[in-house]
């Protein structure tokens, strides 16, 4: 069976993590940005572990400088994901890289990425919606300052707020106060947890950060208790398998946790996280899921509809997806 025709929703995506290596390389030369140390010889993204990872990414994402560069990426993301079959996209996206958290220098930035998102859903049919995303091991004071910003373009197109970076870093509710700020604003949240940090993350981004959804959230499984509180509560669980096993949280596909929790009654989608940095791609999540857990297209079906329905967007936008998914 081919996963190429699924049409597909995505809920969990970095814009930067998205970026292809060749067009990192590009925009390095470009902008004779050195970017030794992010590659392999074979011209793949290059790290060690996950604290080794957050390094390379943001040495790659220091390409990217202006307005007109983050049009270009949004452009080239949202093609590699209309290939791949994705008809809507929540993208992860950091003020802290876009004019380093300045009011008025993100809106230039948003405001290129959404004419490059208007462009590809008139070429490709897929539809962009942003979540603003402050970055953990920055701290909770460049967090306000994010949430300021997401404050500032709340709206029809930056539809939520969800915390990235390192779990090592402070506690979520650290963060509280940003994420208050961007609920205030009307926006709705999520927010990394359950994947270096076990299941006492999971639960204090829920109980603390009051977030409906959950980036990866998968270690969770180690806490029946808790499973059975995020089935109960109806959290949605952004789940990122190749990302999961790529960082060696599990060792391949069929330990993943993911059928475990859908099995328990836990809402749980499907993501790429940072696919050229995983070495993956939608297709290639549906291909393994679908060959480790038998899962066959029904079951596809069913969790694209629960990441329609999880999706942040307006309802005009949610009907149309879960027609798109008939
Ligand atoms: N930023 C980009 N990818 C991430 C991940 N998998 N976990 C935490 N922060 C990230
Ligand atoms: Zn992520």
């Amino acid at each position: 069976m081919t996963m190429n025709e699924v049409p597909k929703i995505e809920l969990h995506l970095h814009l930067e993590g998205a970026a292809p290596p060749e067009f990192i390389r590009r925009m390095a030369q470009e902008k004779k940005v050195d970017v030794s140390g992010v590659f392999d010889e074979a011209g793949h993204y290059a790290y060690d572990d996950f604290v080794d990872f957050l390094r390379v990414y943001e040495a790659a994402t220091a390409v990217l400088q202006t307005p007109e560069d983050f049009h270009r990426l949004t452009l080239a993301v949202l093609e590699q994901s209309a290939a791949n079959g994705v008809i809507y996209t929540e993208a992860f996206l950091s003020p802290d890289f876009c004019g380093g958290r300045d009011v008025v220098a993100w809106r230039e930035y948003l405001h290129a990425m959404q004419e490059a998102a208007d462009i590809a859903e008139a070429q490709h049919g897929i539809t962009l919606r942003g979540i603003i995303t402050p970055i953990r091991h920055f701290g909770p004071d460049k967090a306000k300052e994010t949430a300021i910003c997401a404050a500032e373009t709340a709206g029809d197109w930056i539809v939520g707020f969800g915390i990235g970076g390192d779990e090592a870093a402070g506690e979520p509710v650290d963060f509280a106060y940003a994420f208050d700020m961007a609920r205030e604003a009307g926006l709705r949240l999520t927010a990394h947890a359950g994947e270096f940090g076990g299941p006492k993350s999971v639960r204090d981004a829920v109980n603390d950060l009051n977030v409906e959804r959950i980036g990866h959230g998968v270690r969770a499984i180690e806490d029946p208790v808790l499973v059975e509180e995020l089935a109960a509560r109806q959290i949605v669980l952004e789940v990122c398998p190749g990302s999961n096993i790529q960082l060696g949280l599990y060792p391949d596909w069929s330990s993943h946790p993911i059928a475990r929790l859908r099995d328990a009654g836990v809402k749980v989608t499907i993501s790429t996280d940072d696919p050229p940095f995983f070495h993956t791609t939608m297709n290639n999540e549906y291909n393994n899921l679908a060959q480790a857990f038998a899962w066959d297209k029904d079951v596809f079906k069913d969790i694209n509809i629960t990441a329609a329905n999880a999706a942040f967007c307006d309802e005009t936008t949610r009907k149309t997806l879960l027609a798109k998914l008939e």
